[in-house]
């Protein structure tokens, strides 16, 4: 069965001449990183933070930044450094070269935080981070300001789960924050998202003038926060593109829309790149 799909995703590359790229929490599972998927999941990533009875949307909220910055660093300052250490699994690869092969004619969609796609190579002018970056701050106070976060880095006490300093904003001494939408998050600066957006909503505005064939390959989107599958499902709507969804619980898709792939992002990608290359 999984063969037939893989045949068919096979046959959807080969007629594309574009391709957006979606990606949830679980395209970073096979690069070693944990998605957040149940509180079951979260809890095992962060054992602090369930003995202290927080779950991740409890945790991922501003208020922390202002009552208990060294709270909110622990967590933020452990993700940061988790990031910058993992390296992007083989399927970003594989991506890459398909986005290539066509002529660089695409645009990554993702909810990620991680700034993977960047770490693997894809150009950051064709990248949409909808929920921000952690790799950048703003000020939690009122200049809002966005910063890289490339010269942060944040000692941390991992029994007690508590940064030993918070980084604070140069211009007006409050404490910094990541630049990426938590839960209740009415201060999140979106200008660097907007920005992205803009490009993207450009990129996709030429592709229907030049009528370009879009495939969309979506990777590890849950249905909780369901952003990244509502993009690849309106975006295939839209332009009538085919989607491949890779994800190994979360697979289902309409046959019109689509094809779902019942396994691992590296696992789908290497069965459908290794089919093409040996062919
Ligand atoms: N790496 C990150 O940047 C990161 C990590 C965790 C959460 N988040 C944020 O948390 C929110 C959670 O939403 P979400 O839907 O992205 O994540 P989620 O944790 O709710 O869902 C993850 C999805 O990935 C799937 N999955 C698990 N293992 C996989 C694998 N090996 N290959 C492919 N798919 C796999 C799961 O079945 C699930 O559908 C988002 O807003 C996101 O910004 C980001
Ligand atoms: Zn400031």
């Amino acid at each position: 069965m999984i063969e037939e799909k893989i045949e068919q995703a096979k046959q959807f590359i080969e007629e594309a001449d574009a391709v957006l790229i979606t990606a949830g929490a679980g395209m970073g599972v096979d690069s070693g990183l944990p998605d957040f998927r149940g509180k079951n999941g979260f809890w095992k990533a962060y054992p602090v933070i369930e003995q202290l009875g927080l779950d991740f949307e409890d945790i991922a909220n501003p208020g922390w930044f202002a009552n208990e910055p060294n709270l909110a660093w622990a967590f933020y300052g452990h993700r940061l450094h988790l990031y910058r250490a993992t390296n992007p699994h083989a399927g970003f690869r594989m991506l890459l070269a398909l986005a290539k092969e066509i002529d660089n004619y695409y645009f990554v969609y993702t909810s990620n935080v991680d700034g993977q796609f960047q770490k693997a190579g894809f150009d950051q002018d064709k990248i949409v981070e909808v929920h921000g970056s952690i790799h950048h701050v703003q000020c939690s106070g009122a200049c809002k300001g966005i910063l890289k976060a490339n010269n942060i880095s944040v000692e941390i006490d991992m029994d007690i789960f508590q940064a030993l300093t918070t980084p604070l904003c140069k211009k007006c001494g409050d404490v910094l924050r990541p630049n990426i939408l938590m839960f209740c998050d009415c201060s999140w600066n979106n200008l660097r998202s907007n920005k992205q957006e803009v490009k993207y909503e450009k990129w996709l505005k030429a592709l229907i003038k030049q009528g370009k064939k879009l495939l969309i390959i979506e990777m590890g989107a849950g249905k909780d926060i369901s952003t990244v599958r509502m993009q690849s499902e309106a975006i295939s709507q839209k332009l009538k593109a085919k989607v491949i969804r890779i994800n190994p619980r979360d697979s289902t898709i309409s046959d019109k829309l689509g094809i779902g792939l019942d396994c691992g992002a590296l696992v789908g990608l290497e069965k459908i790149f290794n089919n093409i290359n040996s062919e």
